[in-house]
């Protein structure tokens, strides 16, 4: 057992069962051994699974692109700020920088990167990272909102969630609590959001049917939405729109947990070592975008979202024969349907940005997804 099992092994037994969202919290975010405080590489080959970042370079060369592209119909300001949360090692970051110095000296000459990252460890390995951009990027959140784009690539997945189960009649969250071993223990759910969410999804579910709300992540969709004052945002992930997350038949819910390439659902083996991880529920945070002032402009598959994105990069490259084995291999790889095309969606928000046109990206996206994924009225606050 790792030292970070013992001690929440020991912080049960003293003080009794706490809500999952804690034991995730400290599994993932540990300062002292939580899974993304650990510096081996968490994605690619060498990780526990692979991101859209760890294809390669073209998902950030397109991302790079799609915010240039929002610099132009900005007007080109002299600053423009592209800020990332969840950068993990800082790679997606140097993709887009580097296709900037390559490809756009004049949208590199005002662009600032800044990393919004809430673990040390991780600053310091993103800093080790970006050395060459040294002067352009940084990880001081203070200041007015920018104006840019906001990017998160697999960060809502990795907010802390809460579980909960369906048991006689009732929901009941479930709490981490100890037993010669970690157990799950129900409970009354006391939190206001969960409990408003729980109201909302019914009673209209079978005996034992076990699911996730993520009240924190409509908090993080409205930080998001205060980072900037003008510009897009872009969340990547794997989800659905509530009426399909809470859809009967996913009585397992969405929890996984990723280790090695091996995808389980026990959070409580290799406690610290694994990642833990549920669907996003897109519903949600679009309502809190909304109530946070933003507007929805696109829900779109990956696949729709990069070919759109990547149209006119890709007409260049193939003109200038650039577009090579590799490029083509990866952006297979984004797109199709049995790899991540489908898999991944893009929750696309804009903020001040009406009378613009709209982004490339969203040139194949079905407009009826927007109004789906916002049929339910809940509030998300
Ligand atoms: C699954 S990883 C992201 C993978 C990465 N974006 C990629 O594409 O390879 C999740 C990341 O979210 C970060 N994270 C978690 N909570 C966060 C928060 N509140 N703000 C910013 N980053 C956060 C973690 O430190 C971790 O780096």
């Amino acid at each position: 057992m790792s030292a970070l099992a013992e001690r929440l092994a020991r912080q049960l037994c003293e003080s009794g069962p706490m809500p999952f969202s804690s034991f995730m919290a400290a599994a993932l975010y540990d300062a002292d051994g939580g899974y993304y405080s650990a510096t081996r590489p968490r994605t690619g080959r060498e990780g526990d699974f692979f991101t859209s970042v760890s294809v390669g370079p073209v998902f950030g060369r397109i991302l790079a692109g799609e915010c240039c592209g929002a610099w132009e119909r900005m007007g080109r300001p002299t600053r423009f700020t592209v800020i990332e949360a969840g950068a993990n090692d800082g790679q997606l970051a140097l993709d887009v920088l580097q296709w900037a110095r390559e490809e756009r000296p004049d949208f590199l000459a005002a662009l600032r990167y800044q990393i919004d990252e809430p673990l040390e460890s991780a600053a310091r390995r993103q800093q080790e990272t970006l050395g060459e951009f040294a002067g352009q990027v940084s990880h001081d959140a203070l200041g007015a909102a920018a104006h840019g784009c906001y990017l998160a690539n697999e960060l809502l997945d990795a907010i802390p969630f809460r579980r909960v189960r369906f048991s006689r009649g009732v929901w009941q969250e479930l709490h981490v609590g100890w037993a010669e071993g970690f157990c799950w223990v129900e409970k009354e759910p006391k939190d206001g959001a969960l409990r408003r969410r729980l109201a909302w999804l019914g009673e209209d579910f079978p005996e034992g049917y076990t699911t996730e709300v993520a009240p924190a992540v409509a908090s993080q969709v409205r930080i998001a939405a205060d980072r900037l004052e003008q510009g897009y945002l872009y969340f990547a992930d794997y989800g659905y729109a509530a009426a399909d997350y809470y859809a009967p038949h996913r009585a397992r819910g969405t929890l996984r947990c990723y280790r090695g390439h091996r995808a389980h659902e026990d959070p409580f083996e290799a406690v610290g070592e694994t990642d833990l991880t549920a669907h996003v529920d897109f519903s949600l945070a679009a309502r809190a975008a909304v109530e946070a002032g933003c507007a929805v402009m696109g829900w779109v598959d990956q696949a729709r979202f990069l070919t759109g994105a990547a149209a006119e990069m890709l007409r260049g490259m193939e003109g200038q024969g650039r577009a090579g084995s590799a490029w083509q291999r990866q952006f297979q790889m984004l797109t199709h349907p049995a790899h991540l095309g489908q898999k991944f969606h893009f929750l696309v928000l804009g903020k001040g940005v009406s009378a613009l046109p709209a982004p490339a990206s969203l040139g194949f996206a079905r407009p009826a997804a927007v109004a789906e994924l916002l049929a339910e009225r809940f509030p998300a606050s």
